[in-house]
């Protein structure tokens, strides 16, 4: 997918946000973060202590004018401790919030899934799950949220289909976009705020690249896809959208961002 979109529109004016897991320029959430402050944003950026020290989220932070806190995504103390300090640093309560975490201890260490450490599988789910339960819990009980807010977190189809190279992760988002469904039913209820998961193509960064057979992959998907995999710059546009006083009344949802892959069953290009 190549077509870029330089628009503009001041979206998210007047808007604060909290941003996790950029760590280097390739990440997801790199670039959603400088799109929401190009559309009018105040955020902070966060990730996790270790990630601070070898990531590069200091120059995104330069840019961006956005001040970066450490938080651990599975430690209740650092969240809470985030949002605190969120709020004072931005200036009220917060309009939108990015679960962009992904981590598999079994995947990293070459573990075949026939043969996975439960210790490591237990530790994968909270990383890459639990945090976003965590996360939300944590703004729900400390009312950090504006009415009619908005909180996404990304995820993958492995979910739902069967991608074998994929292994513990493809359980950690079932249960990530679970989650957005349960405590959307809640987070609506009380603040009329939205809870979303988007479902993003193969996509070049560190943890995509985690994945073995990766490259392979990348193209065969890339065929597959009507309009090719969807990049990292239209996934952060579509995330805006998400954010935006645009799609109030869209909740509860796993939204596919895939160039119409998840629609496919076969395409001749694959074949050629
Ligand atoms: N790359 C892909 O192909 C792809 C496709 C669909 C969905 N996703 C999802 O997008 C999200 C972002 O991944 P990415 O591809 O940009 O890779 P990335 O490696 O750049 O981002 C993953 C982030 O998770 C952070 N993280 C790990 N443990 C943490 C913890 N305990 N606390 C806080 N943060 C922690 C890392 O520091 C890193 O910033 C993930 O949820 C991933 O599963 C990726």
């Amino acid at each position: 997918m190549t077509a870029n979109t330089h628009l503009n529109m001041n979206l998210l004016e007047g808007k604060r946000g909290v941003i996790f897991g950029a760590l280097d320029e390739k990440s997801i959430a790199w670039k959603i973060a400088e799109k929401c402050v190009e559309q009018g944003a105040k955020i902070t950026l966060t990730n996790a202590p270790v990630a601070l020290r070898m990531g590069k989220i200091q120059a995104l932070g330069e840019k961006l004018n956005a001040e970066i806190i450490a938080a651990d995504a599975t430690s209740i103390e650092d969240l809470e401790a985030l949002f605190t300090q969120s709020q004072e640093i931005l200036g009220g309560k917060l309009d939108f919030v990015l679960h962009s975490i992904g981590m598999s201890i079994n995947v990293r260490k070459k573990r075949p899934y026939t043969d996975i450490k439960y210790e490591w599988m237990q530790k994968t789910f909270d990383i890459s799950a639990i945090s976003f339960h965590k996360t939300m819990q944590t703004l729900y009980k400390m009312d950090a949220m504006q009415d009619w807010g908005s909180i996404l977190a990304l995820t993958y189809i492995a979910s739902q289909r069967t991608f074998p190279d994929y292994s513990e992760m493809a359980e950690s988002k079932a249960l990530l976009e679970s989650f957005a469904r349960s405590f959307g039913y809640h987070f609506g209820k009380a603040k009329n705020v939205r809870v979303n998961t988007v479902s993003q193509s193969p996509t070049m960064t560190t943890a995509g690249s985690g994945v073995s057979g990766f490259d392979e992959f990348f193209s065969y998907a890339d065929k597959m896809s009507p309009l090719g995999n969807a990049s990292t710059e239209a996934c952060a546009d579509f995330c805006v959208a998400m954010f935006s006083d645009l799609t109030r009344a869209v909740t509860m949802q796993n939204l596919y961002h895939d160039g119409g892959f998840s629609s496919m069953g076969m395409n001749p290009d694959v074949l050629g």
